[in-house]
């Protein structure tokens, strides 16, 4: 058979047809392999002036902070994609040109809002819109796909009804969703990384509509998850339809961090105490803040017409979190996996409405 002899390659020196089995180190961290195998150190270096122009004229990926303490095994994955546009004819939010939230700085710390009824609607337009464009990003998670390419989608996708996506530009935030893999907590960036067979994957969508915000989010596997990792999503899910299922008037904000802190640890599992759920409503983030974690001191008495987030955050080791340099992505401190499920709710007069 020449099959074995044909998978050799032929050296990618001009003169030289000699099988070439040493492979030019920045083209293996670009993950090129055309054109990147040579014969010898002589004919490598004899090339190069000619052949290091392909490691910049090719979509080259690289790890921005190569001398940073990663906790676990993932790795930023370089370049990111150029800014997606928004068409004129749609509404933006005060953040879209500056990047800062500033109707949310002014309102910090002011009374829970009580929705009126038109608010309402909106609302239950907003986060429609929110859970379908999260159904298209779950049905995108496939092995290979980029997590740009699922941003690219949940970008056209939102605008495709006449939605803003919120997290773009918020607080200078640069993509249109997270994409937060297993040992990322939360607000993963979305980039050239390719999905591997066994990750989980949480997408994070949020759409504004007519002046108001949606937010949901959902764990996924991708290809075999093995046991723990699975047992990791389920029990997560489960933290979230948990305290759902608490939610009345007169309930108290800090109560639903018992219930989720519970479920965990009977499961072996931890809560993330750094990120919580939260108020929305005409601002992305706003009161009540709404801890996931038991022996919290949130303020607040959930009423009718209440808008807010339970989004818990658990975790297979522990629940600490370490940040990486770009200011976003939160990864655990041990490096083990995290998962994440949230739904945007509306509290009625006898219990709630799940709006996502
Ligand atoms: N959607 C996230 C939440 O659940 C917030 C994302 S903010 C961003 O609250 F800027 F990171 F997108
Ligand atoms: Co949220």
């Amino acid at each position: 058979m020449a099959t074995a002899a044909a998978q050799i390659p032929v050296c990618a020196s001009v003169e030289c047809q000699n099988e070439a089995r040493l492979q030019c180190p920045t083209c293996v961290k670009q993950r090129i392999t055309e054109g990147s195998y040579f014969c010898s150190q002589d004919c490598f270096k004899k090339s190069w002036g000619m052949h290091k122009s392909q490691h910049t004229q090719s979509k080259a990926l690289y790890d921005p902070f190569p001398t940073f303490n990663y906790k676990g095994p993932l790795r930023a994955c370089y370049p990111l994609s150029p800014r997606r546009a928004i068409p004129e004819s749609i509404q933006k939010p005060d953040y879209a040109e500056t990047g800062i939230p500033k109707s949310e700085f002014m309102q910090r710390g002011g009374a829970i809002r009580v929705l009126n009824e038109n608010e309402i609607k909106h609302m239950r337009e907003a986060c429609r819109i929110t859970r379908e464009v999260l159904e298209i990003a779950a049905k995108a998670v496939r092995v290979g796909i980029t997590t740009d390419e699922i941003d690219r989608i949940v970008h056209e996708a939102t605008i495709e009804r006449g939605a803003y996506p919120s997290p773009l530009n918020y607080n200078y935030f640069p993509k249109s969703c997270c994409t937060s893999l297993n040992e990322v907590i939360c607000h993963g960036i979305p980039d050239q990384r390719p999905l591997e067979d066994g990750d989980i994957i949480n997408i994070d969508i949020s759409c504004f509509k007519n002046g108001f915000h949606g937010d949901a989010n959902g764990t996924y596997l991708v290809g075999n998850v093995d046991d723990r990792g699975r047992e990791l999503v389920q029990v997560t899910r489960e933290c979230l339809e948990k305290a759902i299922a608490a939610v009345k008037p007169g309930v108290r904000y800090r109560d639903f961090g018992k219930i989720i802190e519970d479920h965990a640890t009977k499961h072996g599992f931890s809560v993330v105490r750094a990120f919580c759920g939260h108020g929305i409503n005409e601002l992305f983030h706003t009161t009540p803040n709404v801890p996931h974690y038991a022996n919290n001191k949130a303020i607040g008495i959930i009423k009718p017409g209440h808008c807010f987030t339970i989004e818990p955050m658990i975790c297979e080791g522990v629940w600490q979190d370490h940040l990486w340099p770009d200011g976003w992505t939160a990864t655990t401190r041990d490096g083990k996996r995290s998962a994440q499920f949230e739904h945007t709710l509306l509290v009625t007069e006898t219990g709630v409405e799940i709006l996502t």
